[in-house]
C-alpha cells in the first residue's frame, strides 16, 4: 500500500504547513514539497484540506454491562462511528463490576474488541476492588502494555472505590509508572442526595442534576488530587464538567501534584436545560458527571484554549430511549451516557475552531496529540511524523452538514446533538496507512484494528507534564 497525499494544509498541536506526505505500508515514510508518486501509489489530492494525526479519543465506553443493561454499541460499530468521525484510536475503559475478578474482565473485554474493531484501540485498566488477585492481574497488565487505570470514586455498590483501594492503586501506579484515570464525584453525598430527593418525591431527570452537584464533583477531584499528592502518583481527571471542579484541579497543579484534566464534548456544548425537558427527552441528556449550569461554559473553553484543559474525550455511551425509559419514575434508574465518539472532532472544530476562539493547533493537540503524550503513545499516535502511524485525517473544511442519529454509524436511536450543524467533517481517514473513510462514508475493514500496547511513563512525570503544559503556553502565546 502506497498512498502520496497531495496539496494538503498540515496541521500538528506545534505547526502548520504545506506539505505532501507519502505512505508506505503502515507509517509516514516521507513529509516534503512536490513528492513524485511512486509508480503503484493512489494520489489523493488535499487542496484546500486540512491533513491532521488521526484522533484519539481518551475516554469512551463500548461494552458496558451498567444498571443491568448494556450500552448499544459494539467494537465493529463504536469503531466504525469513530473512524467516520476522525477518530482513529480510542481508549476503552474496561469496567467489570466490583464482584468480578479482574482478569475475566480483562478476558471479556479484549476478546469483545479483537477482530471486531476497525480502528486502534487500547483500555485502562478498571480497578474496582483492592485484593492480592487484582493487585498481581494489575501487575501482569502493565507488564503487557496497559499502563492506565481507571477508578470510579462515584457509583457506590457498583464500580464505585473505597479510598483504602484507592491509597493502594495510587502506590502501585506510582511503582509501575502507571496513570490513573478518575472519574470523582464524592459517592456518599451522591447516594444521600438522591434519597432525599426521591423521598421528597422528586423522581424526574431534571432532578439528575441537583442529586450530584458542581460542589460533589468539586469534592471528588480534591479528594483524588489529596490521593496523588499522598501517593506521589501521575493522575487524570476524567470528565471535569465545570468552574469549581477545574478550580479544585488547578489549585493541585499549583501545588505541583501531577494531575491532568480531561473534559467531554457535551460539557462544553449542552447544558443542565437538556436534562430538564420533560418525560425521556431529559433522560436522553442524563449522564454523570450532569450537564451543568451553561455558565460553566465559558470557563471550560478558556481553560480548553490555554491548555489547563489538556484533552476533549466523549465519555461516548450510548442507551437508546428505551433503555433511557428505565427511569421514566426514578431518576437513579435512567442508564447514564450519551454517545458521541462520531460527532467530538466534527463539533469541536465547528464551535471551538470555527465559530469560537479555539486555536487550530491546540485543537489538534486536545483531540490527539495531548492524549498519546500522557498515555504512552506519541509519537506513534498524535503526530504527523516521518515513522508515526499513518494514521490521517484529511479535514473538509468547506463541508456544511447537520448531525442526525438518521445519518449515524452509532448504533443508537437517538443523537444528544440532533440538529447541530457543523462546517467541516473528515473526506478522507487511513487507519495504519489504509483508507478507512472515503467521503462520510465507512470502506475499511472489520478488525483491522489493533490492541495498541503503550510503555509505562518514566519516573519524572513532572518532568513530562511541565513540558506538556510549556506546549501550550507556546500554543497560546
Ligand atoms: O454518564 C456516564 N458518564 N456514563 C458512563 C459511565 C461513566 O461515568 O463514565
Ligand atoms: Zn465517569
Ligand atoms: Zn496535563
Ligand atoms: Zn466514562
Amino acid at each position: 500500500m502506497t498512498l502520496l497525499i497531495k496539496n494538503g494544509e498540515i496541521v500538528t498541536s506545534e505547526k502548520q504547513y504545506k506539505a505532501d506526505i507519502l505512505v508506505e505500508g503502515e507509517t509516514i515514510s516521507l513529509i516534503g514539497e512536490n513528492l513524485i508518486a511512486p509508480d503503484d501509489a493512489e494520489i489523493i489530492d488535499a487542496e484546500g484540506k486540512y491533513i491532521f494525526p488521526g484522533f484519539i479519543d481518551p475516554h469512551v465506553h463500548i461494552h458496558l454491562p451498567f444498571m443491568g443493561t448494556f450500552a448499544r454499541d459494539t467494537h465493529t460499530t463504536g469503531s466504525q462511528a469513530a473512524l467516520v468521525g476522525g477518530t482513529t484510536t480510542f481508549i476503552e475503559m474496561l469496567a467489570p463490576a466490583g464482584s468480578d475478578e479482574l482478569r475475566d474482565g480483562w478476558n471479556t473485554w479484549s476478546q469483545m474488541a479483537e477482530g471486531h474493531s476497525a480502528c486502534d484501540y487500547t483500555f485502562h485498566i478498571g480497578v474496582t476492588r483492592w485484593d492480592a488477585d487484582t493487585e498481581r492481574t494489575l501487575r501482569e497488565l502493565v507488564a503487557d502494555g496497559m499502563t492506565s487505570f481507571k477508578v470510579f470514586l462515584a457509583y457506590k455498590g457498583a464500580f464505585g472505590i473505597e479510598d483504602a483501594a484507592l491509597f493502594n492503586t495510587l502506590t502501585l501506579a506510582k511503582e509501575l509508572g502507571a496513570v490513573v484515570t478518575a472519574h470523582c464525584e464524592n459517592a456518599e453525598l451522591v447516594s444521600q442526595l438522591q434519597a432525599k430527593l426521591l423521598a421528597e418525591g422528586k423522581t424526574g431527570s431534571e432532578w439528575h442534576e441537583p442529586s450530584r452537584p458542581e460542589q460533589v464533583e468539586a469534592d471528588g477531584t480534591a479528594h483524588f488530587a489529596t490521593f496523588l499528592e499522598m501517593t506521589g502518583a501521575e493522575g487524570y481527571v476524567v470528565h471535569l464538567s465545570n468552574a469549581k471542579s477545574l478550580k479544585a484541579a488547578l489549585d493541585a497543579r499549583k501545588r505541583g501534584v501531577n494531575i491532568h484534566i480531561e473534559s467531554v464534548i457535551p460539557h462544553f456544548l449542552l447544558d443542565k436545560t437538556y436534562a430538564e425537558r420533560p418525560g425521556v427527552e431529559g433522560a436522553k441528556y442524563v449522564m454523570s458527571p450532569p450537564l451543568r449550569d451553561k455558565s460553566n461554559q465559558a470557563a471550560l473553553w478558556q481553560a480548553l484554549q490555554s491548555g489547563e484543559i489538556d484533552t476533549v474525550a466523549t465519555d461516548h455511551c450510548p442507551f437508546d430511549v428505551g433503555q433511557k425509559h428505565m427511569g421514566d419514575d426514578n431518576f437513579t434508574r435512567i442508564p447514564n451516557g450519551i454517545p458521541a465518539i462520531e460527532d467530538r472532532v466534527n463539533l469541536l472544530y465547528t464551535y471551538g475552531v470555527s465559530r469560537g476562539g479555539l486555536s487550530l493547533s491546540r485543537f489538534v493537540d486536545a483531540a490527539s496529540t495531548r492524549a498519546a503524550q500522557i498515555f504512552g503513545l506519541y509519537p506513534k499516535k498524535g503526530a504527523v511524523e516521518v515513522g508515526s502511524d499513518a494514521d490521517l485525517v484529511i479535514y473538509d473544511p468547506n463541508y456544511r452538514g447537520k448531525i442526525s442519529a438518521a445519518t449515524s454509524h452509532v448504533n443508537n436511536d437517538y443523537s444528544g446533538f440532533e440538529g447541530f450543524e457543523i462546517d467541516g467533517r473528515p473526506s478522507v481517514v487511513t487507519v495504519r496507512g489504509q483508507v478507512a473513510v472515503r467521503n462520510g462514508q465507512f470502506v475499511g475493514e472489520e478488525g483491522r484494528g489493533q490492541l495498541l500496547r503503550r510503555q509505562p511513563n518514566q519516573n519524572q512525570p513532572s518532568q513530562k507534564q511541565a513540558a506538556q503544559h510549556l506546549t501550550s503556553a507556546e500554543a497560546r502565546g
